[in-house]
């Protein structure tokens, strides 16, 4: 668990620009600041192509910004940390493995651990996102939500303290993606890592997180952030309220009017 109330992660004045120097030259993120204190929940959300992925690959340290300085955990980012959960729209999981295999990769592909994964810490993980009995399950015998919940077990199997997702349920159709906003909601309660979650769902974005970005069309930059004021644990019946639904109108008259 993260001390409470410190900036944990500190977005300065990035920016990206991919082929600079060409014609293919494309500038994916314009000069963008924000900070995510310890434990919070945070959504980006923005219109395709305004550069969320860009922006939180460069936070996962697997893209190299152009400019400006990202601090994770009070260290300025260089490299990938293995203290830092990913999850992107695809699972990824490999279909000749077990769900538990699965979510021992990370350990399995790294020689030095290998010979000593945290079987018992996976296997709690698959039992408490609702996976018990499917642990032997190959990718081809699961649900798309039920590969999911194996996702979110790999990508908190090191305990990170920083989870990144990148839209991690697009592409599951609305009532498993219901689901997966509660499993997510309550493995975050459980394990209170700070969290950055990308979406186009404005409904989404409101539901999980304390803070929303909204990031403007290409190139991105932040163009709002509001604290999102529900308290928790939420249930997904908080999206019927008046609150909420203003709320939703606010970032998308937001997303609307955002300037180029
Ligand atoms: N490796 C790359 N080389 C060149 N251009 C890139 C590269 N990756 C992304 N871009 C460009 O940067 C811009 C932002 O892309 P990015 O994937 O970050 O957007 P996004 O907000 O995640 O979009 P979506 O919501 O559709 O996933 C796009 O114009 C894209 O074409
Ligand atoms: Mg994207």
């Amino acid at each position: 668990m993260n001390a409470a109330g410190a900036d944990y992660v500190i977005v300065d004045r990035l920016s990206k620009v991919y082929n600079e120097g060409t014609r293919q030259r494309v500038e994916a993120v314009a000069p963008s600041s924000f900070t995510v204190k310890a434990g919070e929940f945070v959504a980006l959300l923005g219109p395709s192509g305004c550069g969320k992925s860009t922006l939180l690959m460069m936070i996962a340290g697997l893209d190299a910004p152009s400019a400006g300085r990202i601090e994770v955990a009070g260290r300025a980012m260089t490299a990938p940390r293995a203290e830092t959960g990913i999850m992107f729209q695809d699972p990824t999981l490999l279909p000749w493995k077990s769900a538990l295999d699965n979510v021992l990769f990370p350990f399995l592909a790294a020689q030095r651990q290998a010979a000593n994964p945290p079987v018992d810490r996976a296997a709690a993980l698959l039992d408490e996102v609702g996976l018990r009995g499917f642990h032997d399950h190959k990718p081809r015998q699961l649900s798309g939500g039920m590969r999911q919940r194996v996702a979110i077990c790999r990508a908190l199997v090191y305990e990170p303290d920083l989870l990144l997702m990148d839209e991690p349920f697009s592409a599951l159709d609305a009532i498993t993606r219901d689901e997966m906003n509660l499993v997510l909601m309550k493995m975050w309660q459980d394990h209170r890592h700070t969290a950055l979650f990308v979406t186009h769902s404005i409904r989404e974005a409101v539901y999980l997180a304390d803070r929303v970005l909204v990031m403007s069309r290409r190139p991105g930059r932040i163009v709002e952030d509001i604290r999102i004021p529900f308290a928790r644990p939420r249930g997904l019946e908080i999206g019927e309220t008046v609150e909420f639904n203003k709320i939703c109108g606010h970032l998308r008259g937001k997303i609307e009017h955002v300037p180029h």
